[in-house]
């Protein structure tokens, strides 16, 4: 779990301390902070700050009382760190309001917002260069409710990250494999790597320019007019400072009916920049999440120290069924693989055998039917219709067999050119509907769930 670190907490209850009162810490309310944080006594805090101890115990005594009241926590000296570090996981009553972004002085907003997705931001902008600044603005990344399994991942993209110092980083796979709740995590682990921090989503696409002038707005940067201007400016930050900036639901900006990472023309300027951030010199990190990948997002043999991607399969865990009120523990492995370990239909799924089988896994499994809810059939439904029209003749092929096929034996059943089939694979590779599986010959094989879905829909893939 993310705890506060020590630097947030201080910069927290200065926000805090200063909304209330106008004045910012002092060195005694700060090294009283810190140091009960780490659990120091007062003398201890007085002797290592060579203060005077019975003042450091009232300037302690005041803290605890403001934090109290202000926070409706009964904080105190020894339960000031277990207390920061629950708040820091639970949602806490709102605290704050806007961001002045006109004021250039010191301010710093903490606000965690109790909307549907808790949501947690806290930026800072400090006009004193000599101390350290530290932005982080994950107001659009989701919250992580249950988190399990992922450790490979995890310490890939540490790796890359923070070892290697990998440009571009995608995040690829499925919609609902699990892409945003890893990177959401790995920035909650490694909160205190970074200097800026901020998360944007273009599950509502805009233009590189609208992007970039949100980049710098919430970094409180003044933008240009032009693009050119805006990324020179977006770049000297990349420079300056140890960034990471996480770009989720890339897919939006790809063509629908096309093969799988087409720009679609209004965004092509992404493409560019995507190169770009691979071909200038920074100390900086960008993170692509998507469920298309584009060849921007291929990692090549000799680019391999500037871009990485990581491909998500689903989550053989049967924790992630856990505390959800469903029996028969001994089947939930079958469950998940049945339904690919994809966290997201497997909710749905639970669901379903709450309502219709009480919990009774096993009895679920007795009907020997793989069920599609409403749900996956509208996901699937809209899948579908980004499908060009060559992968939906393989799709459809695909469907018909209920095992993996070769190239070859694929081939020969449709009436596609060589380029034509070629590309639609590699397409359909490129979404994760079809996966390439390496036994004694190479295999490709359609994802089940996929084609449940296209089998009941009548091989039209409409419902
Ligand atoms: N490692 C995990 N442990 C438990 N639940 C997970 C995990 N990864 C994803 N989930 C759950 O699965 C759902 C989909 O995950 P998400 O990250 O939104 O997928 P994606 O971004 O690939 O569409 C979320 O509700 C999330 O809570
Ligand atoms: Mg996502």
């Amino acid at each position: 779990m993310a705890f506060m670190n020590v630097t947030e907490v201080l910069q927290f209850v200065d926000q805090l301390v200063f909304e209330r009162t106008g004045k910012h810490l002092d060195d005694v309310q700060k090294a009283v902070i810190e140091g009960s944080y780490k659990g120091q006594t007062y003398h201890e805090i007085a002797e290592n700050n060579h203060f005077n101890k019975s003042h450091v115990g009232e300037i302690g005594g005041e803290l605890w009382k403001f934090l109290s009241t202000t926070l409706g926590e009964d904080i105190k000296k020894t339960n000031v760190r277990s207390t920061f570090e629950r708040l820091q996981i639970t949602a806490l009553p709102i605290i704050i309001q806007n961001n002045n972004k006109q004021n250039n002085n010191h301010t710093f907003n903490f606000s965690v917002l109790n909307s549907d997705q808790a949501i947690q931001k806290y930026q800072e902008k400090d006009t004193d260069t000599k101390s350290q600044s530290v932005y982080h603005d994950l107001t659009l990344a989701p919250q992580i409710i249950k988190f399990h399994n992922r450790e490979t991942e995890l310490q890939t993209l540490s790796k890359w990250i923070l070892n290697q110092n990998i440009s571009l980083i995608s995040v690829l796979g499925l919609s609902g494999i699990g892409k945003t709740t890893l990177s959401r995590k790995f920035i909650d682990l490694n909160l205190d790597k970074f200097e800026v921090i901020i998360w944007k989503s273009l599950k509502y696409p805009q233009s590189l320019n609208s992007l970039i002038t949100d980049l710098l707005n919430t970094y409180q940067q003044k933008y240009e007019e032009t693009l050119q201007a805006n990324l020179k400016q977006l770049f000297d930050i990349l420079i300056q400072k140890r960034c990471l900036i996480i770009l989720d639901n890339i897919e939006t900006i790809f063509t629908n009916g096309q093969f799988a990472g087409q720009y679609q023309p209004e965004y092509l300027d992404y493409q560019k920049f995507f190169k770009m951030i691979t071909e200038i010199n920074h100390q900086s990190s960008v993170m692509l999440i998507s469920q298309e990948k584009c060849p921007e997002m291929n990692c090549l043999y000799q680019q391999l120290n500037l871009s990485q991607c990581l491909e998500l399969s689903g989550l053989n865990d049967i924790n992630i069924l856990d505390n959800i009120g469903l029996k028969n523990q001994d089947s939930w492995l079958q469950l998940i693989q049945i339904y690919e370990g994809n966290a997201t239909y497997l909710k749905d799924i639970v669901i379903l055998i709450q309502d219709v089988y009480d919990g009774e896994v096993t009895e679920f499994l007795a009907e020997n039917s793989l069920i599609i809810t409403q749900n996956m059939q509208s996901h699937f439904h809209d899948l579908f219709n980004r499908l060009s029209a060559i992968e939906k003749q393989i799709i459809l092929e695909l469907s018909k067999l209920n095992q993996p096929i070769s190239r070859d034996d694929l081939k020969q059943n449709l009436s596609l050119s060589s380029v034509e089939f070629v590309k639609g694979l590699q397409s359909l590779q490129q979404r994760y509907l079809v996966t390439k599986i390496k036994e004694d010959k190479i295999l490709f094989k359609l994802s089940p769930v996929f084609r449940q879905y296209v089998i009941i829909t009548g091989a039209t893939g409409s419902p």
